[in-house]
């Protein structure tokens, strides 16, 4: 039993997708939640500048004494996770890694596409697990300028988004993709959306495994908390409308808020 919170991160709403799996498995978990705000997006910035405040994120982090954190974002998880591994040796990290392996098991037409930010896209990570699970199938890149934008400004079911995606992702449907991964925590945001515009298509997102694969370490451990659960948030820009966002997204008020 430990009852210190689990820590996690990302540069804003789209590790609540992360989240909300993590409260469903493990209820009793009390949750120090890090929205990066005042970096938002992540995605275009360089991989070293992404890194910096993983790195900062955690330090922060680690001063609350978390037990474990979970990196619930794909473009700091592509630049930043092997080093935090290597850079804290005694910190349990869990991060994304692009569903690859699963779109490669479930698609019948042997064509996935990757829907991702450009730093997910262009990193070392989804490199690996492409030449790992993807061998056979053909895996599109396919970049989601402005997605994960939508997803914070609460719009992603707007007639643009709509638009958006299908200029995005049907010339590659049309083709003959079959399954897309959602590589990036924001667009689970999406899933509903997609799912509306491409029935048929299966969608990947590993914010459920992720979590799960958290919850289970915990369990290996046995530093599973006692309760009662909850959240705490540290937001680096406008922590007021950082809650709006999560009431937009169905979160009831997180009960604290640690300043950072
Ligand atoms: C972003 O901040 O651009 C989205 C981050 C991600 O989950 O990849």
């Amino acid at each position: 039993m430990d009852e210190r919170p689990v820590g996690m991160f990302d540069s804003g709403v789209g590790g609540l997708a992360v989240l909300r799996a993590f409260r469903e498995l493990a209820p009793a978990e009390r949750v120090l939640y890090f929205a990066d705000t005042a970096w938002f997006p992540y995605g275009p910035r360089p991989a070293p500048e992404v890194r910096k405040r993983a790195f900062a994120i955690t330090h922060r982090l680690l001063e609350s004494d978390v037990k474990l954190i979970v990196v619930a974002c794909n473009t700091a998880s592509a630049a930043a996770l092997a080093d935090l591994r290597e850079a804290f040796p005694g910190v349990l990290f869990v991060g994304m890694v692009p569903g690859v392996k699963p779109a490669a098991r479930r698609s019948q037409s042997r064509r996935v596409v990757v829907l991702a930010t450009p730093g997910t896209l262009d990193g070392e990570l989804l490199r690996r697990v492409v030449d790992e699970y993807g061998r056979g199938t053909q895996v599109a890149r396919v970049a989601g300028h402005g997605l994960a934008e939508a997803v914070e400004q609460g719009v992603h079911t707007s007639p643009a988004v709509r638009a958006r995606l299908r200029e995005l992702l049907g010339p590659e449907i049309a083709a003959g993709a079959d399954t897309v991964v959602l590589g990036c925590t924001h667009y689970a945001f999406l899933a509903p959306v997609i799912a509306e515009e491409f029935p048929g298509v299966t969608l990947v997102d590993t914010s459920e495994p992720v979590a799960r694969r958290a919850v289970d370490l915990l369990r290996e451990m046995d530093a599973l908390g006692p309760g009662p659960g909850g959240i705490d948030l540290i937001v680096s820009q406008d922590p007021e409308d950082f809650r709006q966002r999560m009431a937009r997204l169905g979160f009831p008020p997180a009960t604290e808020e640690a300043v950072p």
